[in-house]
């Protein structure tokens, strides 16, 4: 699969910097072809900028619609031969000029171990409803919000004095862990999807480089 990754933001760019750290590890082999932004005061631009990556800033703002915001979205990825677009924080729903410009090539993070807790504020809401575990899901985006095939989870426990900030803080950590490997995985090519499952196809190295329990 062609390695260039367009990522997209709209804020802080804590996930982009995951992916800038593990491409720049050796931990994931790819490259960060241009990061957009739909918000010229997002963060993020700094973090991209500082790592010799192109920016780009789309105010949604000034487009004429929403189908011609993401339509310019598409076509700056296209002319930069992006083969997987990485949402990361970016607050815009994605419609169809995007996923018929990168048919199942458009990956989301979301805070929650979907599909729990979809949409805003997804920490808060798992703290309120009194969950014991919470976490983070990578999965392809879909027209339906935060509900695509899921690539990637990772668990946290919700403790007894836990605020939103300290869980939004722990399942972070794992954000920063999954998307980088939900990445490489995606870009193996060793999957497919099988109704709503992401499924690795034989022969393919765990998403982890670790065999998993059971010798799969
Ligand atoms: C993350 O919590 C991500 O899961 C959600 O938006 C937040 C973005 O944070 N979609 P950052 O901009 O990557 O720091």
């Amino acid at each position: 699969m062609n390695r260039r990754l367009g990522v997209l933001i709209s804020g802080r760019g804590s996930n982009l910097q995951a992916l800038v750290d593990a491409i720049r590890d050796g931990r994931l082999d790819a490259v960060i072809a241009v990061v957009i932004s739909n918000r010229p005061d997002a963060a993020g631009l700094q973090i991209a900028r500082r790592a010799g990556i192109e920016t780009l800033c789309l105010d949604h703002r000034t487009a004429a619609s929403r189908d011609d915001h993401e339509r310019a979205v598409a076509r700056e990825l296209r002319a930069r031969d992006v083969g997987l677009v990485c949402l990361a924080g970016y607050m815009r729903l994605i419609g169809a000029p995007l996923l018929e410009a990168f048919p199942q090539a458009i990956l989301n993070i979301h805070p929650s171990l979907l599909p729990s807790f979809p949409g805003m504020n997804a920490q808060r809401q798992a703290l309120e409803y009194g969950v014991k575990v919470a976490g983070a899901t990578v999965h392809f985006v879909t027209e339906e919000l935060d509900g695509g095939p899921i690539v990637v989870q990772r668990v946290v426990p919700v403790l007894d004095g836990d605020t939103d900030a300290t869980v939004s803080a722990r399942i972070l950590v794992e954000e920063h862990r999954a998307y980088p490997e939900a990445v490489r995985l995606v870009l193996s090519g060793g999957w497919r999807v099988e109704g709503r499952r992401v499924v690795r196809t034989a022969g393919d190295a765990p998403v982890s480089g670790r065999p998993l329990p059971g010798g799969n």
